[in-house]
């Protein structure tokens, strides 16, 4: 059974089908056997919303190949329309605690993905409002994969490439892979299951990148540390 996790709402999502997902290789040595902590982003709260496919599908591969993924949903978790970021509190002041307690999740993480669909040719609302409410400093040094969707022939692509500054902007390096996907709903089953042989490799081929920059970053945060 998987789980459909985010730190204050824990769900279980049964009956995901569990999918044969190659493992990750890299010529010299792997970290195919290193568990990795990742925080995935969804960018969608809309009424019968494809990112939920989508998502399914990711942490299945995430999670057969020996990695932590805490979601970070905002229809689950409700963000307001930003009001006041965490970083924005004044010493003196005291930010909610399910502020602080989300930016833990983040800080905590190894690295992360975000979901996106595509609305307008731009980045979903929900997806800039949930990130924009944490400081650049707890995603920074970190990687983050792309992933986008959407109902139409172009998979997304334009709101993926909105998303390489946005995310550069809160600290985060972007794999050169971007795994998009078009026609969404007849590529993923409800339950997550992929349906093309596209859906089928992109997630595999995502993390594969998304791992190689985990382990490189981590380490260097810890043999050398971060600019001061
Ligand atoms: C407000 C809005 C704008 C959209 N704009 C685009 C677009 O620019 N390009 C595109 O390929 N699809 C667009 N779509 C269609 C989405 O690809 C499709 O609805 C997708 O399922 C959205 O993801 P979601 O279901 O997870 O919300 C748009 C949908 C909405 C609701």
């Amino acid at each position: 059974m998987l789980r459909w996790c985010c730190p204050s709402f824990v769900t279980s999502v049964d009956n995901i089908t569990d999918t044969n997902h190659q493992t990750a290789h890299f010529e010299k040595g792997s970290c195919s056997t290193m568990g990795f902590n990742y925080v995935m982003f969804l960018g969608s709260v809309r009424e019968g919303r494809n990112v939920s496919r989508v998502a399914k599908y990711m942490i299945n591969v995430f999670e057969s190949n020996g990695h932590k993924v805490t979601i970070f949903d905002p229809q689950e978790m409700e963000f307001p329309m930003l009001k006041k970021p965490l970083h924005f509190h004044r010493s003196n002041e005291q930010p909610p605690d399910w502020l602080v307690k989300h930016n833990k999740t983040i800080q905590d993480a190894d690295g992360y993905v975000v979901i996106s669909a595509e609305y307008n040719r731009a980045i979903p609302p929900a997806l800039t409002n949930m990130m924009n409410h944490f400081p650049p400093a707890s995603y920074k040094y970190k990687p983050c994969g792309i992933v986008c969707y959407s109902l139409g022939p172009a998979g997304g692509i334009v709101a993926a490439m909105a998303l390489r500054p946005f995310l550069g902007e809160l600290g985060m390096v972007t794999p050169s892979f971007i795994f998009a996907t078009p026609q969404v709903a007849d590529a993923f089953s409800e339950d997550g299951k992929p349906l093309t042989d596209r859906a089928k490799t992109g997630g595999p081929n995502l993390l594969k990148e998304l791992e190689w920059y985990t382990a490189a970053l981590k380490r260097q945060r810890e043999e050398i540390g971060i600019p001061k």
